[in-house]
């Protein structure tokens, strides 16, 4: 039997060790990667860390971008040798830490030309949460393709993106700027504000200011009685103290809240274990009347036109139409896969992450 490495956590907060694990022909509908660079993000930290919806050993990673080496039959849109990119966390056979990833192929998109790996590397976890989260979670329209001329039905609402120097931030501001929503205010450190208004943000705040909420509501020109000054709110960081309780002093009567799970209870250190909780409604007191809900991009294939075309065709589409701008890459070396894949662990962990993605090889060149 083939086998290949993979980087896997095999307790909880203890090192990343190197698996051989087998080789999967693809079946129907799958291809095989050969993957060459993938993306580290905060679920790898909080699964090696905090054991997150882990069974131990789990193979690691979701961003995976490589090259198609081996086509199953009724293989529709995909061939041997095509540069693809895409987020698969289902089952061992499609995660990113390993040198071969087997997946279906509406989970990849194809590398659009003038665009590297390691840059579109940054987009499949992230694109598909912001997606997901501003349809299913935020409960806004997300027509494909956008007609000429299209206003989405809540253009001018006030739209609070709190972390937009996050990954996710990034994705969504720009998406839902693409989408004509012109009201977008975010929270960043003032060293990113000018990237965000340039994402699409109107209004930035320092999230790292004392008065930062007070800064907020004060900015807020008086609403029609009954309304929230700040209708939608996505967090896109999920730490309690960091984020969610500052939210609660923001979040009025009639405001949706969107949170990225887990909510961060106490961070990971290299000396502690990190504590986590799922259920928004219950970790934090809000205001009466906020409809506060937990994101779970996970179940964001349960939405059948985004299955079928999200990945496969909208991310590769608004990145080479320049609708989506990948984040900024940082790249991790070393000189074995778990080296770099530590490496990128250690930075997670100590919280040196800031705009940017930890992009680093998989398989050797
Ligand atoms: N449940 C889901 O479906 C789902 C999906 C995706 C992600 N997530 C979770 O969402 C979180 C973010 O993921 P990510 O990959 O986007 O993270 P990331 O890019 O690694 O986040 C780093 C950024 O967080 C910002 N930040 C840290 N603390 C902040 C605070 N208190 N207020 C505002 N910004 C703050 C920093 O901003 P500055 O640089 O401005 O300091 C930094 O740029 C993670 O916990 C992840 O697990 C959940």
């Amino acid at each position: 039997m083939a086998t290949h490495p993979a980087v896997a956590t095999t307790a909880v907060h203890a090192p990343l060790e190197i698996l051989h694990v087998a080789t999967i022909a693809p079946g129907q509908g799958e291809v095989r990667v050969r993957v060459e660079w993938t993306a580290s993000t905060p679920l790898d930290l909080h699964q090696a860390d905090g054991g997150l919806l882990v069974h131990h050993p789990q193979v690691l990673g979701d961003g995976i971008a490589g090259t198609v080496v081996e086509v199953g039959s009724g293989v529709k849109n995909l061939k041997l040798g095509d540069k693809v990119f895409g987020f698969g966390w289902r089952e061992r056979k499609e995660k990113a830490y390993q040198e071969f990833s087997t997946l279906p192929e509406f989970l990849l998109g194809k590398l659009p030309t003038g665009f590297t790996l390691q840059q579109a590397v940054t987009l499949p976890n992230n694109f598909v949460t912001a997606c997901h989260t501003i349809t299913a979670d935020l409960g806004l329209p997300f027509p494909w393709p956008k007609p000429v001329d299209y206003v989405p039905p809540r253009a001018n609402d006030r739209i609070l993106i709190w972390g937009g120097a996050s990954s996710v931030g990034q994705y969504a501001i720009q998406i839902l700027s693409y989408y004509g929503y012109c009201n977008i205010w975010t929270t960043a450190s003032t060293r990113h504000h000018e990237t965000m208004r340039s994402l699409g943000a109107m209004e930035c705040f320092d999230y790292r200011s004392p008065s930062v909420t007070s800064d907020i509501l004060e900015s807020c020109a008086p609403q029609r009685t009954g309304e929230p000054s700040i209708p939608l709110i996505l967090d896109c960081i999920g730490s309690l103290k960091g984020t969610v309780e500052p939210i609660t002093k923001i979040a009025q009567s009639g405001a949706k809240v969107a949170v990225l799970l887990p909510i961060i209870v106490k961070d990971s250190s290299d000396e502690s274990m990190p504590e986590y909780a799922m259920d928004v409604s219950t970790a934090a007191p809000w205001a009466k009347g906020v409809d506060a809900v937990g994101v779970r991009t996970h179940f964001y294939l349960n939405n059948e036109f985004f299955r079928e075309q999200l990945q496969s065709s909208i991310m590769p589409a608004m990145l080479a139409e320049g609708i989506i701008k990948p984040n900024p890459q940082r790249i991790v070396e070393g000189t074995t896969l778990l080296e770099r894949a530590q490496r990128a662990m250690d930075t997670l962990r100590r919280k040196e992450v800031s705009g940017e993605r930890l992009v680093w090889r998989v398989a050797d060149v």
